[in-house]
Protein backbone atom coordinates (compact mmCIF):
# COMPACT_ATOMS: atom_id res chain seq x y z
CA UNK A 1 0.00 0.00 0.00
CA UNK A 2 3.04 2.10 0.11
CA UNK A 3 2.73 5.38 1.44
CA UNK A 4 -0.85 6.03 2.86
CA UNK A 5 -3.08 9.38 3.12
CA UNK A 6 -6.24 10.06 4.95
CA UNK A 7 -8.21 12.66 3.71
CA UNK A 8 -11.26 13.79 5.63
CA UNK A 9 -14.25 16.15 5.82
CA UNK A 10 -16.68 16.43 9.03
CA UNK A 11 -17.83 19.23 11.02
CA UNK A 12 -19.25 17.67 13.89
CA UNK A 13 -21.63 20.10 15.54
CA UNK A 14 -25.05 19.78 16.61
CA UNK A 15 -26.11 15.99 16.14
CA UNK A 16 -29.33 15.19 15.02
CA UNK A 17 -31.18 12.74 17.33
CA UNK A 18 -28.32 12.22 19.65
CA UNK A 19 -29.31 15.80 21.47
CA UNK A 20 -25.50 16.84 22.06
CA UNK A 21 -22.75 19.26 20.29
CA UNK A 22 -19.96 17.16 19.01
CA UNK A 23 -16.99 18.68 19.66
CA UNK A 24 -15.07 15.72 16.95
CA UNK A 25 -17.50 14.72 14.37
CA UNK A 26 -17.95 11.42 13.80
CA UNK A 27 -16.14 11.31 10.61
CA UNK A 28 -13.08 12.62 12.36
CA UNK A 29 -13.07 9.61 14.79
CA UNK A 30 -13.51 7.06 11.62
CA UNK A 31 -10.31 8.67 10.45
CA UNK A 32 -8.56 8.46 13.76
CA UNK A 33 -9.71 4.70 13.94
CA UNK A 34 -8.21 4.02 10.91
CA UNK A 35 -4.87 6.25 11.22
CA UNK A 36 -4.60 4.61 14.73
CA UNK A 37 -4.71 1.20 13.38
CA UNK A 38 -2.61 1.39 10.32
CA UNK A 39 0.25 3.15 12.00
CA UNK A 40 0.40 0.47 14.46
CA UNK A 41 0.84 -1.90 11.64
CA UNK A 42 3.94 -0.05 11.05
CA UNK A 43 2.36 1.92 7.83
CA UNK A 44 3.53 4.98 6.71
CA UNK A 45 0.15 7.24 7.17
CA UNK A 46 -0.66 10.78 7.04
CA UNK A 47 -3.76 12.31 7.62
CA UNK A 48 -5.35 15.38 6.22
CA UNK A 49 -8.68 17.66 7.38
CA UNK A 50 -10.00 19.40 4.43
CA UNK A 51 -11.11 22.43 6.49
CA UNK A 52 -13.82 24.70 4.84
CA UNK A 53 -12.36 28.51 4.21
CA UNK A 54 -16.22 29.58 5.16
CA UNK A 55 -16.83 27.38 8.44
CA UNK A 56 -20.47 25.45 8.63
CA UNK A 57 -22.78 26.56 11.03
CA UNK A 58 -23.13 24.13 14.61
CA UNK A 59 -26.71 23.99 14.15
CA UNK A 60 -27.96 21.30 12.08
CA UNK A 61 -30.85 22.74 10.60
CA UNK A 62 -28.64 25.94 9.17
CA UNK A 63 -25.90 23.51 8.48
CA UNK A 64 -28.33 21.86 6.45
CA UNK A 65 -29.84 24.98 4.53
CA UNK A 66 -26.58 25.60 3.59
CA UNK A 67 -25.58 22.24 2.17
CA UNK A 68 -29.08 22.39 0.17
CA UNK A 69 -28.32 25.49 -1.26
CA UNK A 70 -24.80 24.05 -1.91
CA UNK A 71 -25.92 21.14 -3.99
CA UNK A 72 -28.85 22.68 -5.82
CA UNK A 73 -26.10 25.26 -7.41
CA UNK A 74 -23.56 22.36 -7.65
CA UNK A 75 -21.11 24.87 -5.55
CA UNK A 76 -17.67 23.77 -4.98
CA UNK A 77 -16.91 24.92 -1.42
CA UNK A 78 -13.16 26.28 -0.89
CA UNK A 79 -10.77 24.99 1.60
CA UNK A 80 -8.17 26.53 3.45
CA UNK A 81 -5.09 24.27 2.50
CA UNK A 82 -4.35 22.02 0.45
CA UNK A 83 -2.66 18.25 1.37
CA UNK A 84 1.53 18.75 0.56
CA UNK A 85 3.11 16.72 -1.76
CA UNK A 86 -0.10 15.14 -2.55
CA UNK A 87 1.92 13.19 -5.49
CA UNK A 88 3.77 11.41 -3.36
CA UNK A 89 1.14 9.41 -1.65
CA UNK A 90 0.58 5.89 -3.21
CA UNK A 91 -2.95 5.24 -1.51
CA UNK A 92 -5.45 7.87 -0.97
CA UNK A 93 -8.52 7.34 2.06
CA UNK A 94 -11.46 9.42 1.59
CA UNK A 95 -14.01 10.18 4.20
CA UNK A 96 -16.84 12.14 4.34
CA UNK A 97 -20.33 12.18 6.16
CA UNK A 98 -23.53 11.99 3.88
CA UNK A 99 -25.18 14.82 3.51
CA UNK A 100 -28.38 15.00 1.00
CA UNK A 101 -27.53 11.85 -0.58
CA UNK A 102 -25.13 12.75 -1.55
CA UNK A 103 -20.87 14.49 -0.86
CA UNK A 104 -20.82 17.35 0.75
CA UNK A 105 -19.92 19.49 -2.47
CA UNK A 106 -16.39 20.40 -1.18
CA UNK A 107 -15.55 17.00 -1.31
CA UNK A 108 -16.44 17.54 -5.00
CA UNK A 109 -13.91 20.61 -4.91
CA UNK A 110 -11.38 18.36 -3.09
CA UNK A 111 -11.65 15.37 -5.62
CA UNK A 112 -11.82 17.33 -8.58
CA UNK A 113 -8.58 19.83 -8.04
CA UNK A 114 -6.41 16.50 -7.76
CA UNK A 115 -5.04 13.68 -9.86
CA UNK A 116 -5.18 10.46 -8.93
CA UNK A 117 -4.23 8.78 -11.80
CA UNK A 118 -2.02 5.34 -10.57
CA UNK A 119 -2.87 5.33 -6.78
CA UNK A 120 -5.69 3.38 -4.84
CA UNK A 121 -8.34 5.32 -3.54
CA UNK A 122 -10.53 3.83 -0.54
CA UNK A 123 -13.47 6.06 0.13
CA UNK A 124 -15.02 5.90 3.49
CA UNK A 125 -18.27 7.48 4.81
CA UNK A 126 -20.69 7.98 8.40
CA UNK A 127 -24.50 8.61 7.52
CA UNK A 128 -27.53 9.19 9.70
CA UNK A 129 -28.94 5.80 8.18
CA UNK A 130 -29.04 6.05 4.39
CA UNK A 131 -25.89 4.23 3.74
CA UNK A 132 -23.14 5.06 1.35
CA UNK A 133 -25.87 6.86 -0.84
CA UNK A 134 -24.02 5.65 -4.05
CA UNK A 135 -20.97 7.80 -2.93
CA UNK A 136 -18.17 5.47 -3.41
CA UNK A 137 -19.72 4.99 -7.28
CA UNK A 138 -19.28 8.96 -7.51
CA UNK A 139 -15.56 8.45 -5.47
CA UNK A 140 -14.76 6.22 -8.19
CA UNK A 141 -15.57 8.03 -11.36
CA UNK A 142 -14.14 11.68 -10.13
CA UNK A 143 -10.68 10.06 -8.76
CA UNK A 144 -9.56 9.45 -12.82
CA UNK A 145 -7.50 6.40 -13.47
CA UNK A 146 -7.07 5.21 -9.60
CA UNK A 147 -7.53 1.75 -8.92
CA UNK A 148 -10.69 1.33 -6.27
CA UNK A 149 -10.61 0.14 -2.86
CA UNK A 150 -13.89 -1.41 -1.44
CA UNK A 151 -15.12 1.54 0.97
CA UNK A 152 -17.19 1.41 3.92
CA UNK A 153 -20.22 3.02 5.49
CA UNK A 154 -20.67 3.54 9.20
CA UNK A 155 -23.53 5.00 11.07
CA UNK A 156 -22.68 8.40 12.49
CA UNK A 157 -23.25 7.33 15.85
CA UNK A 158 -21.58 3.67 15.99
CA UNK A 159 -18.20 5.36 15.37
CA UNK A 160 -17.41 5.71 19.11
CA UNK A 161 -18.90 1.96 20.11
CA UNK A 162 -16.99 -1.16 20.30
CA UNK A 163 -18.98 -2.47 17.63
CA UNK A 164 -17.38 0.61 15.07
CA UNK A 165 -14.00 0.10 16.29
CA UNK A 166 -14.61 -3.86 15.24
CA UNK A 167 -16.22 -3.09 12.02
CA UNK A 168 -13.19 -0.37 10.74
CA UNK A 169 -10.66 -3.03 12.24
CA UNK A 170 -12.38 -6.06 9.97
CA UNK A 171 -12.78 -3.91 7.17
CA UNK A 172 -8.76 -2.49 6.85
CA UNK A 173 -7.91 -6.52 7.41
CA UNK A 174 -10.24 -7.71 4.51
CA UNK A 175 -8.36 -4.54 2.37
CA UNK A 176 -5.03 -5.93 3.37
CA UNK A 177 -3.68 -2.77 3.65
C1 LIG B 1 -26.23 18.91 6.23
C2 LIG B 1 -26.43 17.48 6.61
C3 LIG B 1 -27.06 16.60 5.74
C4 LIG B 1 -27.20 15.25 6.07
N1 LIG B 1 -27.80 14.40 5.18
C5 LIG B 1 -27.87 13.07 5.48
C6 LIG B 1 -28.45 12.14 4.56
O1 LIG B 1 -28.91 12.48 3.47
N2 LIG B 1 -28.48 10.82 4.91
C7 LIG B 1 -28.00 10.38 6.12
O2 LIG B 1 -28.05 9.19 6.39
N3 LIG B 1 -27.44 11.24 7.00
C8 LIG B 1 -27.36 12.56 6.72
N4 LIG B 1 -26.78 13.43 7.61
C9 LIG B 1 -26.20 12.90 8.86
C10 LIG B 1 -24.68 12.80 8.76
O3 LIG B 1 -24.29 12.07 7.61
C11 LIG B 1 -24.09 12.10 10.00
O4 LIG B 1 -24.54 12.70 11.18
C12 LIG B 1 -22.56 12.10 9.94
O5 LIG B 1 -22.06 11.09 10.78
C13 LIG B 1 -21.96 13.46 10.32
O6 LIG B 1 -20.57 13.38 10.21
P1 LIG B 1 -19.57 14.44 10.84
O7 LIG B 1 -19.86 14.48 12.34
O8 LIG B 1 -18.24 13.90 10.56
O9 LIG B 1 -19.80 15.77 10.19
C14 LIG B 1 -26.69 14.78 7.32
C15 LIG B 1 -26.07 15.68 8.19
C16 LIG B 1 -25.93 17.01 7.85
C17 LIG B 1 -25.28 17.95 8.82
Amino acid sequence: MGKILICYFSTGGEDIGAGENKEVGNTAVMAGLIADKLTAESHDVTSFRIQPANPYPSSYDQKLARAMEERSMQERPEYTEDVADFDDYDTVFIGYPIWCSDLPMIVYNFLEKHVFTGKVVIPFCTHGGSGESDTFRIVREKAVGSAPGDGLAIPGNLVDKPGGKKQIDHWLEQLAV
